[in-house]
């Protein structure tokens, strides 16, 4: 049996809940692979006591039995990933027995962080918010061709390689004005950081390097299941996304071709994942953002805060253009809603139907980042009840029922998951997936 690939996927701008629904449905799987981004994602597992936040490795990798893959279009910092590895054994798993990493994977250098700060700050008010983490840099080296890949770190000529590297984004630093003195990495100096960087190539060297998009076509062939694990969210997407406060990759269902090598044809179930409200980190548009109480509620019953950086997150209500845009771009197959429970107590519930620019009406998203947006809600009536451990959609409030309901029928397309808390067990499953 020649099996497809399957796709899991944000819709929104990122922290929709991958991870937790990633590990939930890895059991129905032989291999997790994520194809983009790098560690400015953070995916939040939560299981038995264990909280647990991944930022490069795939979000399966709780589940022993099962080949995590970091696939080619990913961007991997050696020592974020060394410190990954420690803190997943830290609490009892071994990735260095189920952690498969591509040749093909480009490297995010210390400078590329620092180049990363260097650029932001040259930005000023215009800043995208970047986690800082190098991949806007570390993007623009692999299309410039001169970035450096994993594979690479097995070259002799390897510490030539990255000094060359790392003294063009020295020198690209101090052209923008700055002194590199003042880019400190995870609070060390560039010195500092280099060292250790350098030193945790060794433990990149452990892992089971691998041609990745062979050993994918091999492993659909022999009839494995595969599920594809996104980062970020559509709306932050390089071409799609509100440019330029975007991610530098592609985080749509093409992506998945791009970044692990398997055909547009082998693509199978795109799972589009959404919150039931909205939230954005860093800068950019969001047409229903709110500056009041209701979001300010939002953000504390939602634990509204990033996974990656700590900042707060902005929280809006749910936008119906933008997630039809996304179900648009990436063919998704079956919704999956997460974070209901954090809608309780409050007395009515706003959707944006459509968008206002100028006095007309649409539901297209502009290609102006300027645009002024106005929303145009429908009201929903809204529920007091707890929801956590709820296993069946029958036992949520009859408001919660409709609200998924409008939601089904505004998409034209079937709400198969809904997710009632951070933990694995709440989670209703109402459709085989
Ligand atoms: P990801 O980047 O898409 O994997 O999402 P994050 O992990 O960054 O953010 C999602 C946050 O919401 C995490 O803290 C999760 O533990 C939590 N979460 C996931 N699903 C639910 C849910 O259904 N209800 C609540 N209250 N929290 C959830
Ligand atoms: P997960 O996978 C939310 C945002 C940043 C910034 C913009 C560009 O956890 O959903 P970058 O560091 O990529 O150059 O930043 O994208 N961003 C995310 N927002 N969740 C993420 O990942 C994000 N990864 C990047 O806040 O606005
Ligand atoms: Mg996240």
């Amino acid at each position: 049996m020649n099996n497809k690939i399957d796709v899991l996927l944000g819709l929104q701008w990122g922290d929709e809940g991958k991870g937790k629904i990633v590990d939930v449905l890895t059991p129905q799987y032989d291999i997790v692979a994520r194809f983009q981004g790098g560690p400015n994602a953070g995916h939040t597992l939560e299981f038995g006591n264990i909280k647990h936040v991944l930022h490069i490795i795939p979000s399966g990798i709780c589940h022993k039995e099962k080949v995590n893959l970091i696939g080619n279009g990913v961007l991997v910092e050696p020592l974020i990933l060394q410190n990954e590895v420690a803190s997943l054994e830290n609490i009892g798993f071994s990735p260095k027995d189920n952690l498969y990493v591509s040749k093909k994977a480009h490297l995010i250098l210390p400078t590329h962080r620092m180049l990363d700060a260097a650029n932001e700050k040259s930005k000023g008010a215009q800043k995208i918010g970047s986690t800082l983490k190098g991949i806007g840099p570390a993007y623009t080296d692999k299309v410039a061709r001169t970035g450096l890949r994993v594979g690479s770190i097995f070259s002799s000529d390897f510490e030539n390689l990255y000094r060359k590297a790392s003294n063009a984004h020295l020198s690209q630093i101090k052209a923008l004005g700055y002194d590199y003195n003042e880019f400190k990495i995870d609070g060390e100096s560039f010195e500092e950081y280099e060292a250790k960087w350098l030193k945790s190539l060794e433990t990149l060297k452990q892992l089971t390097i691998v041609d990745s998009e062979y050993f994918l076509e091999e492993a659909l062939a022999s009839g494995k299941k595969v599920l594809a694990e996104g980062a970020q969210g559509s709306m932050l997407d390089i071409d799609f996304g509100s440019y330029p406060f975007v991610t530098s990759s592609n985080t749509i269902t093409a992506g998945v071709c791009s970044g692990l090598g398997v055909a547009p044809s082998k693509i199978g179930k795109v799972f589009g994942i959404f919150k039931a409200y909205c939230t954005r980190v860093g800068s950019g548009p969001f047409p229903t953002e709110l500056f009041d109480a209701d979001g300010e509620k939002m953000r504390q019953q939602g634990r509204e805060f990033g996974s990656t950086t700590g900042r707060a997150r902005r929280c809006g209500w749910l936008d119906l253009p933008a997630l039809k845009y996304a179900c648009m771009l990436n063919g998704v197959t079956h919704l999956m809603l997460m974070k209901i429970d954090v809608l309780k107590n409050f007395e009515t519930i706003n959707i944006c139907e459509k968008y206002e620019i100028n006095g007309e009406l649409t539901e297209r998203v502009p290609y102006e980042v300027d645009a002024e947006i106005k929303p145009v809600y429908s009201v929903q009536k809204g529920w007091c009840a707890d929801v956590d451990g709820k296993k069946s959609f029958e036992e949520l409030p009859s408001e919660m029922q409709a609200y998924v309901n409008v939601i089904e029928e505004k998409m034209s397309l079937p709400v198969a998951v809904i997710s009632t808390s951070p933990n694995r067990e709440d989670t209703i499953i109402r459709t085989e997936l």
